[in-house]
């Protein structure tokens, strides 16, 4: 299928708060699917964000519709994007979170049951590559069909930094944060390019880059916005419509997302490639040994979520 064709599919967001809606409105704004189902116990909040957002569907050339919907709905879908859950207030790590969004996971997709078989489960609710994990024992989907957002999102800002230092366009870096979306996420600075020259020789001679701060800064990002508008909506949003766009239009696009690694037992970022059938399979990163270091050390980290 090709952007321009009628579009069919349909996509459901389970989760009608900030980052649901955004999400929604990023696809009504980037036509990926015919028809947007939101998902929410909470019914006048939903049946708010269903108005609102189908008035942005009723000026310009979309034809995305937005309905409210079930979450038995929501199992036909052909992607189904999982934002419900409780979010960082200041202070609080991803991984505060596990317990309460852990229940509230395990319950709709009770919900959903039956799946659709190629159905894709696209895991943005936090802490991401835990819930991941857990949605692939609940649903019973062939691991590559469910997915998390995972790093994807800090990579975005990694490259924003770059860009801002090196004053070159964004989509001119290549640059990706592995593991963890959390506190043990690393930066694969051995793989990172500027217009496809190695990220040391490209930059300009009088940028001294720090490497240290500008991972601390990409990984603090989040928490500067929450303690400020106390969520984080638009990043995600964006991302989170890329991931639908490469599923549903089968772009095979090189993303930073969270999915099944079978060696080391646990959901976590590497690049990966995605496509209709969700993850096709993990780029061979060829990462430098203190990057191997810092993955199997986010991978431990992760397994004591799980675990605890
Ligand atoms: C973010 O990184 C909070 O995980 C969310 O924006």
């Amino acid at each position: 299928m090709s952007p321009n064709s009628k579009l069919t599919s349909t996509i459901a967001i389970v989760g009608a708060g900030d980052v649901g809606a955004t999400i929604a409105y990023s696809l009504i704004m980037n036509p990926v699917a015919g028809e947007i189902l939101l998902v929410d116990p909470k019914e006048e909040v939903r049946d708010a964000q269903v108005q609102d957002l189908s008035d942005a569907t009723f000026h310009g050339n979309t034809s995305t519709r937005v309905r409210a919907g079930t979450h038995k709905e929501a199992g036909q879908c052909d992607i189904i994007v999982m934002t419900a859950g409780a979010k960082q207030k200041k202070g609080e790590s991803r991984t505060d979170l596990v317990g309460r969004n852990k229940a509230i996971l395990s319950s709709a997709i009770d919900d959903m049951k039956p799946f659709a078989s190629d159905t894709i489960l696209l895991l943005v609710a936090n802490p991401v590559d835990v819930l991941t994990y857990f949605a692939q024992q609940f649903s019973d989907l062939p691991k590559n069909q469910v997915i998390g957002s995972g790093t994807f999102l800090d990579s975005a800002r990694l490259r924003g930094i770059l860009a801002a230092k090196a004053e070159v366009a964004a989509s001119s870096i290549e640059a990706f944060v592995c593991g963890e979306h959390g506190e043990s996420q690393f930066v694969a600075w051995s793989k990172a390019s500027i217009g496809g020259v190695p990220l040391e020789l490209a930059l300009p001679s009088n940028i001294k880059l720090d490497k240290n701060a500008v991972a601390e800064e990409t990984k603090n990002k989040a928490n500067n916005i929450i303690e400020n508008k106390g969520v984080t909506n638009y990043g995600i949003g964006g991302v989170a419509a890329s991931i639908c766009k490469s599923i549903m239009f089968d772009e095979k696009n090189i993303l930073p997302v969270s999915h099944w690694q079978e060696d080391l037992g646990v959901c976590l970022s590497i690049p990966a490639v995605v496509g209709r059938k969700g993850v096709v399979r993990t780029v061979e990163m060829g990462f430098s040994g203190e990057e191997k270091e810092a993955l199997q050390k986010s991978a431990k980290t992760l397994k004591e979520v799980l675990e605890a």
